[in-house]
């Protein structure tokens, strides 16, 4: 099981640097590593820029339009209607560096938590001592990998609040797990995440003290990036009355139908106004949204957790 989750952390993405967008010298005083001089990612379909594409070929949704249709205006593998929060973070990139300059971003394997609790059906509850463990272990097991291979910085993108999601929100609140909060989000679910994250925080501040010397680790909050952005959406340009919906759908409260989604069946609507949507295609998020969390993390520290 640990080792499912160990190989989906290991897709290597690489990464492809540009010296353009430069303007984040307060994040550069308090957070020197902050922005990267080289990027080298390890994740799941969340900062996948094509290689399930090319791994799978003709299986993965996102090889079809309206994949990419923002941004690229063409589908590219990557789960978005356009750019990742990794294609953000690159184009602040200023140069290229050695190996051991670069900084390693990992982010949770957010499929290998929801396929337990959406096709197996495991209670949240029976998660949280299982997979949640399994997957917070091969986070530290890679980190440590990496780190005896000479990496020194790295950015670990937290798991975002599922329990928001169309894609969660549809099929689990027909579910004995379906109590809301105030936001209309998955309860169980949201704290299911909260909980990985904070096993996450607290076994990289074992690593940072304990084991690895010479290291750098600081933890992206994406859960308190989601939960912001469905508290104010306005603040970020998003619609309020579409929050939890998703941009590429069809149909139904949450604009997710787990028999037509997006780019796998042709009947799937997509919005005229992606920019105002968080959530694409009901699990995956906007080129909008992934921008925004990038323009945040750049300007000032916010989302940014060093662990010391
Ligand atoms: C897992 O969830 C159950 C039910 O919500 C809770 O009682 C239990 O304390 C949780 N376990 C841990 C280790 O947090
Ligand atoms: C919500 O969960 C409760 C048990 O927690 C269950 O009795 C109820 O049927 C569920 N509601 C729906 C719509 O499935
Ligand atoms: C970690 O970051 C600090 C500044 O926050 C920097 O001085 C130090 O050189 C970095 N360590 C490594 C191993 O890169
Ligand atoms: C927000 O979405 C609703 C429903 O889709 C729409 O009626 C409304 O015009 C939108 N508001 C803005 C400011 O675009």
């Amino acid at each position: 099981m640990a080792n499912v989750a160990y190989q989906a952390i290991l897709l290597l993405l690489l990464v492809f640097l540009s010296k353009e967008a430069i303007g984040f010298n307060d994040v550069k005083n308090s957070f020197p590593n902050f922005p990267p001089t080289a990027i080298f990612a390890f994740g799941d379909s969340l900062s996948d820029t094509g290689n399930g594409m090319q791994a799978f070929p003709f299986n993965m949704p996102s090889e079809n339009l309206p994949y990419g249709s923002t941004y690229f205006h063409a589908p590219t593998g990557r789960f978005s209607d356009g750019r990742l929060i990794i294609d953000f973070i690159a184009s602040h990139v200023p140069t290229a560096k050695a190996f051991e300059d670069g900084t390693y971003m990992i982010s949770v394997s957010v499929n290998d938590i929801l396929s337990r609790l959406l096709d197996q059906r495991l209670p949240p509850s029976v998660v949280n001592v299982t997979t949640v463990p399994q997957v917070v272990n091969a986070i530290s097991e890679a980190l440590r990998d990496l780190h005896k291979e000479g990496a020194k910085n790295f950015l670990i993108f937290n798991i975002p609040a599922v329990g928001c999601t169309p894609k969660v929100l549809t099929l689990a609140s027909k579910g004995q797990f379906n109590s809301t909060d105030k936001l209309g989000c998955l309860e169980e679910y949201n704290a299911l995440a909260r909980k990985g994250n904070k096993d996450l925080e607290l076994a990289l501040t074992l690593l940072v003290k304990k084991d690895l010397i010479n290291i750098n680790i600081t933890v992206a909050d994406m859960y308190s990036f989601h939960i912001d952005a469905i508290k104010s959406p306005g603040d970020y340009g998003f619609n309020a009355s579409e929050t939890l919906e998703a941009c590429c759908g069809y149909g139904g409260p949450f604009n997710y139908s787990p028999l037509i989604t997006c780019g796998q069946n042709s009947e799937v609507k997509v919005c005229s106004n992606p920019g105002e949507y968080i959530s694409w295609d009901g699990l995956h998020f906007t080129d909008a949204f992934n921008q925004k969390f990038v323009d945040e993390m750049m300007d000032g520290m916010h989302y940014l957790k060093p662990i010391a």
